[in-house]
């Protein structure tokens, strides 16, 4: 869906290269996150998708179309864009806001409301509530997710979102970010995500880019990446709780077995992530969990060693 062919982006004539001979493969309907060091050209390589900036070498193309061949204008209304700072337009209503694309693309009043409406649903707010306040009367959390809604608006197919949560604090945060994810199941996008918070980058990326002086280092799944580093730099980059960190990617059910454990062990969801199995275990002094659902139903336990063989 986007292909990014030997892209260079210098700033001024004979300059620097802020991106330098970055090529990048993004699938139809996968989420890949940008991520790096601040000023490593994470935001240069997103902005250049939709020709916020200009290349000034190699190609890129999205949807099949080299993009230079396309209306800038055009192109944009098919890539929606998510970001942390500008965001709304202050003088317009939400119902404005989100409508601020579809309007420009000619549909009917009807459509727009009904859409508008069913956005607000996806993105967990009541319309009634919503449509008529502006953007300084919500919370910043509100806000965010109205940015989604603006940018899914016109279903476009390309979604390109700079460090979308990360003005939000950390519990709101990372609800956002599983409710952003349930929303991708739903509405298939290809994503590119540019965030400098690993967690993010895990827990929403299909693979993830990781960058370094404009260039990619390394570009796998989440599982890979931290698992086998490419080399030095990712390695001190993920940090030395990355073998930790890895099993967040994994599931109670992943490693559980169907025994029947003691009566008086501590318990855990089945659908709980490794990361917190092992920190239920570390606070309850024990090597072994029952695993039990919602409706607590004992399904079988878990039990430190398998923890650690995923
Ligand atoms: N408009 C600009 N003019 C000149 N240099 C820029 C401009 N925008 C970014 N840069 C430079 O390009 C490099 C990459 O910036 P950026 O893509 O914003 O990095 P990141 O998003 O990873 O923090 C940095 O060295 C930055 O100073
Ligand atoms: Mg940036």
């Amino acid at each position: 869906m986007i292909t990014m062919e030997h892209v260079t982006k210098r700033y001024t004539e004979g300059g620097a290269a802020s991106v330098d001979d970055l090529s990048l493969v993004v699938s139809e309907g996968t989420t890949t996150a940008l991520i790096g060091p601040s000023g490593c050209g994470k935001t240069t390589t997103m902005r250049m998708i939709n020709r916020l900036i200009e290349a000034t070498e190699g190609k890129i193309i999205v949807n099949g179309e080299d993009i230079t061949r396309v209306d800038p204008v055009k192109l944009r209304r098919h890539i929606g864009y998510v970001i942390q700072q500008v965001g709304l337009f202050p003088h317009m209503t939400i119902a404005q806001n989100i409508a601020a694309v579809p309007k420009l693309l000619g549909w009917t009043e009807t459509k727009i409301k009904r859409r508008t409406e069913e956005l607000l649903h996806l993105v967990g707010l009541d319309p009634q509530e919503m449509l008529k306040r502006y953007p300084r009367q919500l919370s910043g959390g509100q806000r965010q997710r109205i940015g989604v809604a603006r940018a899914l608006a016109a279903d476009p197919p390309v979604l390109l979102m700079d460090e979308p949560f990360g003005a939000i604090d950390p519990i709101a945060r990372t609800r956002l970010q599983d409710e952003f994810r349930q929303i991708l199941q739903r509405v298939r996008k290809t994503v590119v995500l540019v965030t400098h918070d690993l967690d993010e980058a895990i827990r929403l990326g299909d693979r993830i880019a990781i960058m370094k002086s404009g260039k990619i280092v390394q570009y796998d799944t989440p599982d890979t990446v931290l698992s086998h580093p490419a080399d030095a730099f990712v390695e001190n980059f993920v940090g030395i709780d990355r073998a930790i960190k890895r099993l967040s990617l994994f599931t109670v059910n992943d490693a559980m077995n169907s025994e029947v454990p003691r009566e008086d062990a501590a318990k855990v969801a089945p659908n709980s992530n490794l990361r917190d199995a092992l920190a239920l275990m570390v606070a309850a002094n024990t090597d072994v969990l029952a695993v039990v659902d919602g409706g607590g139903v004992v399904k079988g336990q878990l039990k430190r060693d398998a923890i650690f063989s995923v």
